[in-house]
């Protein structure tokens, strides 16, 4: 595994060819804007997991800036999660705070009390008689496509497909067996950064990095990655596509409180480096490491006993809020809260290690002082991925010019 081959990826996906790529999407507010109506605004965006709203009358509310709205996610009484904008239709006001909670069926808005049930109708409204023809009918919360795949839920403002239709070949891939459901502790880093949402997920779709960047972290896992990394494959599945990493071939020395922690469950070098019980995940992974970009800007990464996820929620051209939530099994002893402490550090200071460049590249690209990135043949996810964004946004600028003529 991890044989060294050139040019493998640049020959498998001959049509996204191999020269540089402008760096213009990635420090443009006007192509920051056009992103957002092409992309963000029509595509299937990651808003959580079931077990964030897990028995009925629960809710979560949370900004979505790049949707300019407050998102309210509701598990109704009758089993179905639904979305709303969390603006109340008396006078916008947002009608659940921001945060978790369980709303027993029915949602008031704090302003002047109008009542909202877990469907979003509208069911009550303070001194109804003072109003004029008020339509109860046509003022319920203002919905938003929702729908659930493996536990996670999807949202979208203006879908163009169902999300079976937009997930497509991932439906179909080993990822739709990996235990999630198993996998319920979880650990949220959030970072506000002054980066574009692309730069920070190029610094994390690529492992040409590891040698330098994480040179005291994952290169231990990957000892041979000093000299030349290589990736077990890469998938594309249209705009979505997969990057997996196989097992080491040298060996891997833990420190000695990495040897502790390995002995109770998954931490994050063990699994990086193929530790732990590969049969148990040999259906539901390619390598050791599977990296799952679902575009635009969620990202499922697998591991044996532990997997993490990331959300890229932009904010402007030049800034990110990146949120990492991270997954282990409910430890059933101290020792294995142990292993997954020291996993959620561990990652935690890789993820540092990655952040250290993100601003500086920022800075970089928004000089004029190169106009294009230059991606070798291991950086091909990052390339895919700025191609997946051109694709979108120049389909929807042509649609939206032959609507205008
Ligand atoms: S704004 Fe919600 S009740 Fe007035
Ligand atoms: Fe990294």
């Amino acid at each position: 595994m991890n044989e060294v081959v050139n040019h493998r990826y640049a020959n498998q996906f001959a049509e996204f060819g191999r020269g540089p790529v402008s760096v213009e999407p990635s420090r443009s507010p006007t192509w920051f804007e056009d992103e957002r109506l092409a992309i963000f605004n029509r595509c299937w965006l990651n808003v959580g997991r079931l077990d964030d709203v897990p028995q009925p009358g629960d809710y979560l509310a949370r900004t979505v800036d790049v949707w300019n709205t407050s998102l309210l996610l509701v598990h109704g009484r009758d089993g179905r999660v639904r979305a709303f904008h969390n603006v109340c239709t008396h006078r916008g006001n947002l009608v659940a705070n921001e945060g978790k909670g369980n709303c027993r069926g029915f949602l008031a808005c704090p302003f002047h009390g109008w009542v909202f049930d877990d469907t979003g109708r509208l069911c009550d409204v303070t001194d109804a008689g003072n109003f004029f023809d008020l339509d109860r009918s046509r003022l319920g919360l203002r919905e938003i496509a929702c729908d659930v795949w493996n536990g996670f839920v999807f949202a979208s403002l203006d879908p163009q497909q169902s999300l079976t239709e937009y997930l497509g070949p991932l439906t179909q891939r080993k990822l739709t067996r990996y235990p999630f459901d198993q996998l319920t502790t979880r650990f949220t880093y959030q970072a506000d950064e002054r980066v574009n949402w692309k730069v920070l997920l190029d610094a994390q779709q690529e492992g040409y990095h590891v040698p330098y960047i994480h040179k005291r972290t994952l290169s231990l896992s990957f000892p041979e990655s000093l000299t030349r990394f290589r990736s077990l494959l890469m998938e594309v599945m249209g705009s979505h596509r997969l990057l997996s990493t196989g097992p080491s071939a040298a060996p891997f020395s833990p420190t000695p409180t990495g040897k502790v922690a390995m002995k109770f469950g998954p931490n994050s070098l063990e699994a990086f480096a193929g530790g732990g019980d590969a049969t148990a995940y040999a259906e539901a992974m390619e390598g050791v490491f599977d990296f799952h970009v679902i575009f635009p800007n969620f990202v499922i990464a697998v591991l044996y006993g532990t997997y993490f996820t990331y959300h890229m929620w932009p904010i402007a051209a030049d800034r990110t809020l990146w949120e990492v939530n991270m997954y282990y099994p409910q430890p059933a002893n101290a020792g294995q809260l142990f292993a997954a402490e020291y996993g959620k550090v561990g990652l935690r200071d890789g993820l540092l290690e990655d952040a250290s460049t993100h601003e500086r590249t920022q800075r970089g690209i928004a000089s004029g002082a190169i106009t294009h990135f230059q991606f070798q043949d291991e950086e091909f996810a990052c390339r895919h991925g700025h191609e997946a964004v051109m694709a979108w946004v120049g389909q929807w600028r042509a649609d939206s010019s032959a609507t205008a003529g």
